[in-house]
């Protein structure tokens, strides 16, 4: 039983349960062991600590969309952005440990009674991380979405299209769009496709991943992307969050900061990249960026939509689908969401499970790709893409990919 949520009751009890549930997944996942340990000292520790499930109902209370996982996303990164900014500043009272440290659940309720002293306002920074702001990773292959969808569907994307990537975060995703085909050190991690077993369960085909592959390496003819977001990218608040946002593995094994900071020094011309500070929530917002760019061939949204309340959500689908894009061009959503509605609509997921891609079939959003998690290293083509894959260069090798 959980200590601090035994006399809730209803549905701020339910709440509780289901983070207490994202958390205990986390703790079983062997594939990333620092977030395991984390989320095991959170289990055994913490959610035995009233003060602490307190602090949960505090962010459900400003925060009513959000699902438990993404209570927990969020209460991991806070701590995270605690420690790395101690670190820099040289304010981390225990030793910079090896990133082998903090695989051992033993070392992060000594961290989390420290944040909780608020010694020169850590603990501050870690309450307004965890309840006011909305997660923002850059993890620069999300982009490969975009460029698979691009180049299986030029017949709706167009030649040399121009794109908008609503939620852009620092672009460094769409950076490595464009350096992934002509610097190797840029090119995306290779993906593993999966496809169902007959006893339902999902394998990497190889077969699979070369041709998924093969069309992602393809030279690409984008002409331009334009990026909106409404947080300034530059500003080192901003930063600094986005950095604590990136799982444990990849901070501590220092792969984020590593790749991040070739990707934003990079040469990338400025023809080819343009960044609007706009939300795209707001119809004024989104009118405005289209009088100075024009409307878009293609609208991508990857893990951007969910933010904010249902109302939010439904004006930025709106704003997208009327404002941006023109006339039958390609929408891809990516998230952790479900259709409703006969494809019309989409709901968040309470659990972040596999994120799901969606494209526009005419009004509706039809499912086309599943991801293995946020980070595209595997991904499963749905039979939804077949159609639209009619009368485009890749038809058949959808069809394969979607087992058909
Ligand atoms: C989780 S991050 C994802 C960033 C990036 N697309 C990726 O996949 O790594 C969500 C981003 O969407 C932005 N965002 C959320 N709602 C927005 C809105 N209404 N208008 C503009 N940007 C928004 C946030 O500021 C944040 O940078």
């Amino acid at each position: 039983m959980v200590g601090g949520a035994e006399r809730k009751t209803g549905s701020a009890m339910a709440w509780v349960v289901g983070y207490t549930d994202a958390v205990g997944d986390l703790a079983a996942n062997p594939n990333r062991p620092i977030s395991a340990a984390w989320a095991t000292s959170v289990l055994d520790v913490r959610m035995r600590n009233p003060h602490f499930v307190d602090l949960l109902d505090r962010f459900h209370a400003v925060n009513p969309g959000a699902t438990p996982s993404e209570a927990l996303r969020r209460s991991l990164s806070a701590e995270q952005d605690a420690i790395l900014a101690a670190q820099d500043a040289g304010d981390f009272p225990f030793p910079v440990y090896p990133s082998e440290h903090y695989t051992d659940p033993k070392a992060w309720p000594e961290v989390y009674r420290w944040l909780r002293q608020n010694q020169q306002g850590y603990g501050n920074r870690y309450f307004t991380n965890l309840v006011q702001r909305e997660l923002a990773t850059a993890v620069s292959q999300r982009t490969i979405a975009m460029r698979f969808l691009g180049r299986v569907l030029p017949h709706i994307v167009g030649e040399e299209p121009q794109w908008a990537n609503c939620g852009c975060s620092d672009m460094s995703g769409d950076r490595r769009n464009w350096l992934s085909g002509r610097d190797e050190q840029f090119r995306y991690g290779t993906v593993g496709v999966e496809e169902e077993q007959a006893l339902g369960g999902l394998v990497v085909s190889r077969f699979m991943s070369d041709i998924f592959n093969d069309i992602v390496s393809e030279p690409d003819d984008t002409r331009r992307v334009v990026g909106l977001d409404r947080n300034d990218p530059e500003l080192p608040e901003n930063i600094a969050w986005r950095r604590a946002c990136s799982t444990p593995e990849e901070i501590w094994s220092g792969v984020w900061d590593d790749l991040h900071d070739r990707l934003m020094l990079a040469d990338v011309p400025g023809s080819w990249l343009g960044f609007q500070l706009a939300d795209f929530s707001r119809r004024a917002d989104a009118r405005r960026v289209v009088e100075e760019e024009g409307q878009f061939d293609g609208v991508a949204a990857l893990f951007s939509w969910y933010q904010g309340s249902a109302e939010i959500r439904r004006r930025k689908l709106k704003n997208m689908r009327e404002v941006l894009l023109r006339a039958g061009g390609l929408l891809v959503i990516a998230d952790f969401a479900r259709t409703v509605a006969r494809g019309t609509y989409l709901m968040p997921e309470d659990i972040w499970g596999r994120p799901t891609i969606y494209a526009n079939d005419g009004d509706r959003l039809v499912p086309v790709l599943s991801a293995g998690n946020g980070r595209f290293e595997r991904v499963r083509v749905l039979p939804g893409l077949i159609g639209l894959a009619e009368g485009g260069p890749h038809a058949e090798d959808v069809r394969r990919l979607a087992g058909d």
